[in-house]
């Protein structure tokens, strides 16, 4: 903080800091999604008030009875209507701006991650020079802002590439796989956009690492975590990630370094590719992640329990991994309610969002616990298949 700050130019005196490594027990969650109620989850444990700015009144939040008011989190206004019943404010999305995030800070306001963090977080142009700045290595990239420009970068990739938009994507629907010059045209945003094309690469495993970051700079690391996608969009995670020690070593220290860079205050989830033996790195999100809901039975603390530690000056919890083994799966789909969850078997936990369902959402998630990996992703899948079934619309 202190680097950062004289980086900034900013002076802080004894009393400032002090507020600032203790900001008090009222967080201000900007979203009212799932990761708000699992933050708000962890927070009656450990003392802590949550207020949401939600998107709309039927975002999972109220599904809870948690309390927040529906604003729009890229608006001045209703962040500061957040910011004046908390002590300090943080994110369950990315989708807000850092100008606005800067702003409320030069009023005072603790935001945690902060607005240069923020910065970086939410925008996919940004983290692909931060990685060339840090010599990490990442698929080969180019960025551009037209049609013309992207498809000459697609042939460079010898037809096979993958294009994302560089800001306001996530659960896969910024991503185009499909680099036929048809889809592109079809998807190619119009408009002032940044778009980055990058080399399909032959990814065998993806890999995501917890790195939970406090104030003073303290780190705890989560081991990594192995996740599936299917259609873009991650659909299991399993630990221990069955990948060789080295690597989940070096998977660690390269998140560490990320977390450092870019001075993050709170949890970081840097996504990873392996390819031959080697690790490219894919994305950041400064933000509880997908990939860490199985901490919640699988770790010593959870995710969102650590990242309200960090965020609040609380000091960080052991991440040592509890069970032998745990999967995560999504339930997506068409769920019409609550499912049953005691038809499950006590290693079986089931998080239901509280969501309106619509085709492709994710509406929850069940972890399983079990002696192997295999054993825990076979109990998983099985349990969200039941799930996505048992609730099928009439
Ligand atoms: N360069 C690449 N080569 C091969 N596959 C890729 C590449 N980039 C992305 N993918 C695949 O697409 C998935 C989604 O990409 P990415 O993580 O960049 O997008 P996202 O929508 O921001 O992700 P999330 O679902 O985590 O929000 C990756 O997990 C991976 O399976
Ligand atoms: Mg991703």
């Amino acid at each position: 903080m202190g680097a950062a700050a004289d980086a900034l130019g900013l002076e802080f005196s004894s009393l400032a800091y002090s507020s600032l490594m203790a900001p008090g027990h009222r967080v201000g969650i900007v979203g009212g999604g799932q990761l708000a109620v699992m933050m708000a989850d962890a927070a009656d444990d450990l003392g802590l008030e949550i207020t949401s700015l939600a998107q709309v009144a039927d975002d999972p939040i109220f599904s809870f009875g948690r309390q927040g008011f529906v604003g729009d989190a890229l608006a001045l206004d209703d962040l500061r209507q957040l910011a004046s019943n908390s002590d300090v404010l943080t994110f369950d999305h990315e989708l807000v701006d850092y100008r606005v995030l800067a702003q409320l800070e030069t009023e005072g306001v603790i935001v945690r991650p902060g607005s240069t963090t923020m910065a970086i977080a939410t925008d996919k142009e940004r983290q692909y020079e931060l990685f060339e700045r840090l010599e990490i290595a990442q698929p080969d990239t180019v960025v551009v802002s037209d049609l013309a420009s992207a498809l000459d970068a697609i042939s460079r990739f010898d037809g096979v590439a993958v294009l994302k938009t560089a800001r306001g994507g996530y659960d896969g629907r910024g991503v185009l796989l499909d680099s036929s010059e048809a889809a592109v045209r079809e998807w190619f945003p119009t408009g002032q956009t940044t778009v980055l094309v990058q080399r399909r690469v032959d990814v065998e495993i993806e890999v995501a690492v917890q790195v939970v970051r406090a104030h003073d700079g303290t780190m705890v690391t989560y081991s990594p975590v192995r996740t599936v996608q299917s259609d873009g969009m991650c659909s299991i995670v399993h630990i221990p990630a069955d990948i060789a020690p080295a690597l989940e070593d070096e998977a660690m220290e390269i998140a560490r370094k990320i977390a450092e860079a870019i001075d993050v205050v709170g949890i970081l989830a840097v996504e990873f590719f392996v390819l031959d033996g080697e690790l490219l790195v894919n994305e950041l999100a400064a933000r509880p992640h997908n990939s860490g809901h199985l901490t919640i039975e699988a770790s010593a603390t959870s995710q969102f329990e650590n990242h309200l530690r960090a965020v609040t000056g609380l000091p960080l919890g052991p991440t040592d991994r509890i069970v032998p083994a745990a999967a995560m799966a999504n339930i997506v789909g068409q769920t019409r309610g609550e499912p049953q969850d005691q038809s499950f078997r006590p290693d079986i936990s089931v998080h239901m969002y509280g969501k309106t369902p619509r085709p492709g959402r994710k509406l929850g998630h069940v972890t399983a616990i079990a002696d192997t990996t295999d054993q825990a992703i076979e109990r998983a899948l099985d349990a969200a298949k039941e799930l996505e079934q048992e609730s099928e619309m009439p």
